[in-house]
């Protein structure tokens, strides 16, 4: 039987969630997330696909002041050296951006994988050893797209080093740290990307991105409406 079809109002609904859900820093409320939400969304990561079905995530959810400030100490000392890579017109407003809200988001998830979750060799992942980091960032999209449903922001804060949180939050050393995220009720959720209205950078035009039958391949001609629909 199978599971029954997807309606045209909930597709409409999925479509608008991918294109509702934003990376938020500076919108966050102190309003607590709800218990029975907040295991909604978890639930939602842990049903993202992973390579052998291997599920090698685990969620640090993290709501202690004391906690987040000292990984905010760590965000503050990355930043400094991440903003030596850039030239000086680009470091000013790199450190002029808001990019965290550990602190002001009530909760923060910091998200690892666990590279050997099962014994003895994963189907599927012979080729490609790092799939099992990738389920793990499918598992974050999935957390990612459930919070915009349930009208939470996520912000994913990677200006981190990772052995500051493996100390902070007693993280084993086998574990990869793949994602920390700061999740809060927003006063808004920007039309869009933050870093698109301060003028850094711009989404590319879709049309340049798509190939065919080859890399670098045109679009062939029956294909007419897919190019119009790529360039909206
Ligand atoms: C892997 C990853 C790491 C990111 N790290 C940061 C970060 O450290 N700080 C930040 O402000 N935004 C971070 N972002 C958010 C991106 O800047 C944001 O996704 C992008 O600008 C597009 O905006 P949107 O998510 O609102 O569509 C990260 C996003 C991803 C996917």
């Amino acid at each position: 039987m199978g599971q029954p079809d997807i309606t045209a109002a909930e597709r409409d609904a999925v479509y608008k969630t991918i294109f509702g859900r934003r990376d938020i820093r500076k919108h966050f409320t102190a309003e607590p997330i709800p218990v029975a939400m907040l295991g909604r969304i978890l639930k939602a990561a842990h049903h993202a696909g992973s390579v052998g079905y291997m599920q090698p995530w685990s969620f640090i959810v993290v709501d202690d002041v004391g906690v987040k400030a000292r990984v905010r100490e760590s965000f503050l000392r990355e930043r400094e050296a991440a903003a030596e890579k850039f030239d000086a017109e680009r470091r000013e407003k790199y450190l002029s951006y808001k990019l965290e809200g550990i602190l002001e988001s009530p909760l923060n998830i910091c998200v690892t994988c666990d590279r050997n979750r099962i014994p003895g060799e994963v189907i599927g992942r012979n080729s490609m050893r790092e799939t099992d980091v990738y389920s793990t960032v499918c598992a974050v999209q999935n957390l990612w797209l459930a919070a915009r449903a349930e009208n939470i922001g996520v912000g994913w804060v990677s200006i981190l080093n990772r052995q500051d949180l493996h100390e902070i939050l007693n993280i084993p050393p086998k574990h990869v740290i793949v994602a920390y995220l700061c999740l809060g009720y927003v006063s808004e959720f920007p039309e869009i990307p933050e870093l698109e209205a301060a003028g850094w950078r711009s989404r590319l035009p879709l049309e340049d991105l798509v190939y065919f039958n080859q890399w670098n391949g045109k679009l062939p001609e029956i294909y007419r409406e897919l190019a119009a629909a790529l360039k909206d």
